[in-house]
Order: C-alpha cells, then structure tokens, then sequence
C-alpha cells in the first residue's frame, strides 16, 4: 500500500474551480477545509465526498466510479455518492459528504453535510435477532440502525470480545506492528447509541423456528420476529498424539490469537501446521516476532490449491527469503513438547505450534432448527433460509453465484460482511439480491495479493507481468470462463476485473492475464 494520506494535495475546492476544470463523469481530487475532498460529476449533477476510505486510509480518487459509487483501490470497500454510505466492506463508516455551490461557471465545495438519516422502513418486523458478533452479525447490526430500522434489536456473541478486526489477529496485531486497540470494529459506546443489545459471552443453545424463539445457554429465552444466523466458522483442530498439548493452539478468536502471542514471548522455534492462508500469514507474524519458523503441510506448493503452482511457488520463495523453513508433502506424525514428528520421520524442534489446517462452518444451530443444509445453510439470492424470516449470512452460508446460479459457501472477512449489509436490507423488506464478486486480500511481508470472483475448478492460470517484480495479474480460467483474477502490485487492474466479472464482461476479463 502507498500513498501520503495526510498531505492535501489539488486545488482548494472550497475557493471554487471552474465548471470546465471536473469531465464529464470525471473525478478531481482537492481538498475543502482541511480535508481531501473527491469531486464527481455524475450526470447533471457535481457530488463532494472524502476523498479517504473509511476503512484503512485507501485513496479513492485512484478507485473506481459504478452508477453512484466509487470503490476503493487497497480492499474494494464501495461508498455511495450521495449518502456516503460504506455499501460494501470491509469499511464500516460512512464518507464525509459536502454541500456543493454552483453558478458563475464555477464549482465550490461548502460545509460538511449532516450523516444521512434513512427513514424509518415500513412494515418491518418489531424485533430482530442476529446470532454471531463477527463480520457479518456486525454489519447486519449497523446496516440496521443506519438504515432507519427503529425496532428491537439484539445481538448474541459466544465470544467474550467485541467485534473484532479478523484478519488483522494473523497480521499486524499477531506481529506485534498493530496495537490491541485497533481491534474492535465499534467505539466502545458505538452498540449503545445505536439502542443494539450486543450481548457478549451469550452463547445461542437452541432455535425454535416455528416459535420464533431462541434459547441462549443458562436457558433464558428471546422472542424475534425476524432472525439473522452469522455463526461463522470453527478451526479444524488436529487429531493423533500430543495434538491436545498446551502449546498446540488454533487461530479464530482475539483469545486465540492472544494466547499465541503469549506463547510466543518466551518460544523460540514454532511449527505452523498448514500452508494456507493462516497458516502462512502466522508464519510471517512470527518470523517478524523473531521465531524459527518451520511450515509442514501435506501440500506441493503452499497456497497451490487457490492460486496455483505458480503463484505457490512465488509466495512460498517470498516466505524462504524471510527465513521460513517448509517441509511439504507430509504431515504432523506426533507432538511432543518440546518437538514435532513429521510423517516423513523428521523431527522439529518447537516450542509452539500454530495449526491452521482449515474452518468447519458452525452449523450446529441451523441444523438442530431444520434448515435445509448442504455443506453450509443453503439461502436464496436474498439471503433466506429455508425458513421464512430466518437469513443466514457470512462463511455459514451457501448462495447461489454467477450466471449459473451455482451454490457457493466462500470465507471472506468482506464476503460476510456484504452479506451481512445485503440480509438486513432484505430483513426490512429492501428486496436485494446479493449479487457481488468475491474479494478477499491477503498479506506477506511487503506482497499484498488481491482475488476477486471465485474458481472452484478451474484448468488455467494464465500470468502476466512479473510476480518477481510484484507486477502481475493470474487469471483463472476454465474452458473459455475466466472465473477469477488474482492481482499483486495492480490494484486498479483487480478493480476493473471485479466489475467486469459483476456485469458478466467475459470479453474484458479476456484481456486480464494473457500468457505472455
Ligand atoms: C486469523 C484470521 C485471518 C483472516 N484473514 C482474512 C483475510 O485477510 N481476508 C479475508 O477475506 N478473510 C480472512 N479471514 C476469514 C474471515 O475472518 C471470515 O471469513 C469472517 O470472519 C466470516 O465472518 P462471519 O460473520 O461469518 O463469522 P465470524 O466473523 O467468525 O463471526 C461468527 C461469530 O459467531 C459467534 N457464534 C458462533 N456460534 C454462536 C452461537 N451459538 N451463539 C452465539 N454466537 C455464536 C462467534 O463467537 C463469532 O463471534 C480470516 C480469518 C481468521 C480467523
Ligand atoms: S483501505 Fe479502502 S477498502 Fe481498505
């Protein structure tokens, strides 16, 4: 990521420019009162908004422009225009939207408007429950509320912590580069402002569907009219001698990845069982903490299965040159305390192990209550279970995609979260299809790789530019079909294949990735 988001950088739109200087269904980046402002003429019309995402800082003057949206470069967060709404993730707050004064020839940027109050949706239910704090429970709160919804509203965690950021627990925050208190999703006072009843260490033990009833654990009972299921996902715990040991640990929860740093403190060498994304990211966090680091995974090439034997090869190189060891093709035999057997008979030496061998949708609950299941909560284009009323959203869920309508289950932070914006509006009788590419990014050391769309299946992956200068794009291909785009170092190239996927453009997609 770059840029120099604190320096104001354009013209002063507050002072004005003239009508000439912003292109038809052009952008102009400039600044109003001390902020950096983004102009947009849409239409008839010239729109200010901040010109800075929401969620970390990206530069939206480099995104893109959709109907009345922009999106931004770094995670694909998407904004509207005229509300400033965050109507996709990861960002959670709005924009800053500005009045804008026309005549003479000349465009001028005013005060900053007040945030956009939706009125209150008719005919929605009195009372809403939303069973998960994570990603998608907690955008389905807040889209809520944001939305005008003005009745009951309750919010069950297992976990004992607030919404967290997620994927910073196996980056930054698990390196030791990002502090505790980037953590939370909210503002400690965000849920009672709101009039949400987030209920934290609230453990949802039953659901009565027909009763529209939940039981939490300790037995106490909450009527809703309408119910969101956002369990999210559990990690695949390994099995076989030692894999109980104390210093066996899985990452999932701020408990997880605090219990990890605890460890680590006094550890010197770590085996982190996995190559994939978890996996991978916990190594780098704690080759940056300064451990040992070895890699065992029954995989060719880590990452091969997602991205390919290429792309595999280059990650896994970035990883080598950071001194992280990789013991592929094999598996954990046995844990000792102070070792780990490979089934290939070598033995490592560890203090700690981190195993990130894979998640099991948390499908306990759906399954007890009837829902119809098919490896995830099955869901319409709407988000709807097969029980009127009840929506399920986030890494639980399996929605129909593409063209086809095949049913896909994905784990994404942004995925969850969009879903969970897309269940709430359907909740309050909004009627949305969720209708999104995938996105998800992933981190090592200085590579941020971006994917959107989503190839299960696919026979080709065609590079072009340089992974070695971290220049490329990969499209995966099957038959004709491109069906994702993994980019590293071309944010505006991920964007553009996320759009084209969207409007279903397979002769744009054509030109991302051609073998050269
Ligand atoms: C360490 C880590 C790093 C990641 N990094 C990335 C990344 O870089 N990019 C990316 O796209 N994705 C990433 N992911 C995946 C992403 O975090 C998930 O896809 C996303 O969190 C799914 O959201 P969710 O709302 O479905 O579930 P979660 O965020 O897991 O939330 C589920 C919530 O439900 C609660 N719950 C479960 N059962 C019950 C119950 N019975 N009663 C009450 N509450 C219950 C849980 O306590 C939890 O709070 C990462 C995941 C992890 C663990
Ligand atoms: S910085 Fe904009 S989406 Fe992350």
């Amino acid at each position: 990521m770059g840029g120099d988001q604190g320096k104001l950088t354009g013209p002063d739109l507050a002072a004005g420019i003239d009508e000439g200087a912003l292109a038809p269904d052009g952008t102009l980046l400039g600044h109003a009162a001390g902020e950096a402002v983004l102009l947009v003429r849409r239409g008839g019309d010239v729109l200010a908004v901040g010109a800075t995402c929401t969620h970390y800082g990206g530069p939206l003057a480099e995104g893109a422009l959709e109907g009345d949206t922009v999106r931004c470069p770094w995670h694909h967060a998407c904004f509207d225009l005229r509300t400033g709404t965050a109507v996709r993730g990861p960002a959670l707050n709005a924009l800053a939207c500005y009045d804008v004064a026309r005549g003479g020839g000349r465009i001028r940027v005013g005060a900053r408007k007040p945030d956009a109050k939706a009125p209150a949706p008719a005919g929605a239910p009195r009372s809403i429950a939303v069973i998960g704090a994570g990603a998608a429970g907690d955008s389905a709160a807040a889209t809520l509320r944001r939305e005008g919804y003005a009745g009951d509203l309750h919010v069950f965690g297992a976990d004992a912590a607030p919404p967290v950021d997620r994927p910073n627990l196996s980056k930054d925050y698990l390196a030791g580069t990002a502090p505790e208190e980037w953590l939370p999703l909210r503002s400690e006072t965000f849920f009672a402002d709101n009039r949400i009843e987030l209920q934290l260490g609230a453990r949802v033990a039953g659901l009565d569907v027909a009763g529209r009833k939940l039981k939490l654990d300790g037995g106490r009972e909450v009527a809703w009219d309408a119910l969101l299921l956002a369990t999210g996902a559990e990690p695949v715990r390994l099995t076989g001698p030692g894999a109980d040991l104390p210093h066996v640990l899985t990452l999932r929860t701020l408990a997880d990845s605090r219990a990890i740093i605890a460890k680590a403190k006094d550890a010197k060498r770590a085996v982190v069982v996995g190559a994939s994304f978890i996996g991978m990211e916990a190594a780098a966090s704690l080759r940056a903490r300064g451990l040992e680091v070895d890699v065992v995974a029954p995989d060719a090439q880590p990452f091969a299965k997602v991205l390919g034997p290429e792309v595999g090869a280059f990650l896994r190189g970035v990883h080598e040159a950071k001194g992280v060891r990789f013991h592929l093709g094999q598996t954990v035999a046995a844990i000792e305390p102070r070792a780990v057997t490979l089934s290939g008979g070598g033995r490592l030496e560890a203090d700690l192990v981190v195993v990130g061998i894979g998640v099991r949708p948390a499908l306990g609950l759906a399954e007890a209550a009837g829902l119809t299941i098919d490896r995830g909560v099955v869901v319409d284009a709407h988000l709807q279970t097969s029980a009127p009323g009840v929506f399920a959203a986030g890494d639980i869920a399996r929605y129909p995609y593409g063209k086809a309508g095949t049913r896909v289950r994905i784990e994404h932070w942004a995925v969850a979260q969009r879903m969970g914006r897309v269940a709430a509006l359907n909740m309050i009788g909004r009627r949305t299809p969720f209708a999104q590419a995938p996105f998800f990014w992933s981190v090592h050391y200085d590579v941020q790789l971006n994917y959107v769309g989503h190839a299960e299946g696919w026979d080709r992956a065609d590079v072009h530019g340089s992974l070695d200068a971290r220049d490329a794009t990969i499209a995966y291909r099957r038959g004709a079909e491109t069906l994702a785009v993994a980019t590293i170092g071309r944010d505006r190239v991920s964007l553009d294949a996320e759009l084209a996927l969207e409007r279903g453009d397979e002769a744009a997609l054509q030109a991302f990735g051609r073998t050269i």
